[in-house]
């Protein structure tokens, strides 16, 4: 079957454009009007998930990132201790896997030999295998023992934008179905599961900031370097936004934890330094304005991604702030990354490259 681009200069920004329907097919059939959230592809299996000793979320790339993302809330709702590993370096250390291990492996293609290979580690070590994949019959749909797909729909662009959202929403609604017995849990998964509810209209408004994230790319497309930062629930945002930057259009892009900032990164900061601070109104609303007026002592003049709750005073004197729907913490990385993803697209589109295929790079790297 032949995928068309439509009315879409390239793959990449057809795909971006897809999430508001991508998302509301990831979640189709699953999370209920009743308030229940039913995963076909693992209902047979958790009991023994519930059993487990700790969630390990294997993957490479994007789909590691989508597993920072998700982490928080995952340890929230399930109670279980979650361990991420990118499929590389959990090869690399040989790393102890044991029979009540449930281990995930997120790949958009399912295909990745990285993460196919951590599947096949852990397999005779009898830990149980859940595959995430946006494939159906893919290696690693077939090789792990259940799994949950997620139905984003075919992704062409190298660089993964739609995929990304859905595995965080396949993540989340895990996280749902294994925590549905908690009563003390209870007003929080019916928060989230509403905030679910409305995640297609929020990112169809977020990408109404495309021409402003376009004036954005503007300014910034010629510099060498530009940092991302944030933290908490944003951190996830900051690795994905500079990865889909550097994929893009070959400039240096870093995600920092706001954290570590005066741990080093710090010293990078002046007024020449190109920056993108997320900032939310969250649990670590003023540990990120702390690091907001720590660059802006440097003579930082960050560009803010912020929720619409962010008060306007907090953000006195920033020349340009991105302004997104407010939803549940455990949600807003979803919508903060769409802004991100437009801006790699119009850097890599002002400086002429080509979008859907970086140089160097691979849909899907079957190689170690
Ligand atoms: C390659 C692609 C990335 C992708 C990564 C993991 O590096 O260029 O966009 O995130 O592989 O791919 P997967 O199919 O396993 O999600």
């Amino acid at each position: 079957q032949q995928i068309m681009r439509g009315d879409f200069k390239t793959f990449m920004q057809k795909e971006i454009f897809e999430q508001p329907e991508s998302v509301i097919n990831t979640m189709r059939g699953r999370v209920l009007p009743d308030g229940r959230v039913v995963l076909g592809g693992i209902k047979e299996y958790l009991k023994d998930i519930k059993r487990c000793r700790r969630l390990i979320l294997v993957a490479c790339g994007t789909s590691y990132n989508s597993a920072i993302a998700c982490r928080q809330v995952m340890e929230e709702l399930t109670e279980l201790p979650v361990v991420l590993e990118l499929a590389s370096d959990f090869l690399d250390r040989e790393t102890p896997i044991f029979r009540d291990d449930v281990c995930f492996f997120i790949s958009q293609s399912g295909e990745t030999a990285d993460t196919l290979n951590a599947l096949r580690y852990c397999k005779p070590r009898g830990a149980l295998l859940i595959g995430v994949t946006n494939t159906v019959g893919s290696s690693i749909c077939r090789e792990s023992h259940c799994g949950i797909h997620i139905n984003a729909g075919p992704e062409i662009g190298v660089a993964s934008t739609k995929a990304y959202t859905s595995q965080i929403i396949s993540v989340i609604m895990f996280a749902l179905t294994v925590g549905d017995d908690r009563i003390s849990l209870r007003e929080r998964r019916i928060d989230i599961i509403n905030e679910l509810g409305k995640i297609s209209n929020h990112i169809q408004t977020v990408l109404e900031l495309d021409d402003e994230v376009k004036l954005i790319a503007k300014q910034v497309y010629q510099e060498k370097s530009l940092l991302v930062m944030g933290r908490g629930y944003n951190f996830a945002t900051c690795l994905e936004g500079a990865l889909k930057i550097k994929e893009l259009s070959y400039m240096h892009c870093e995600g920092i934890m706001s954290g570590e900032l005066k741990h080093g990164p710090l010293a990078m900061v002046d007024e020449n330094l190109s920056i993108v601070m997320v900032i939310c109104s969250d649990h670590v609303y003023k540990k990120s304005l702390n690091a907001l007026q720590q660059v802006l002592a440097r003579k930082g003049r960050p560009i803010i991604i912020a929720d619409e709750n962010v008060p306007t005073k907090d953000l006195d004197g920033i020349q340009h702030i991105l302004r997104v729907p407010k939803t549940v913490d455990c949600l807003q990385n979803i919508l903060t990354v769409i802004p991100l993803q437009l801006l790699s697209y119009h850097i890599a589109e002002l400086n002429g490259l080509n979008v859907d295929r970086p140089r160097n790079l691979a849909k899907s790297v079957t190689v170690e």
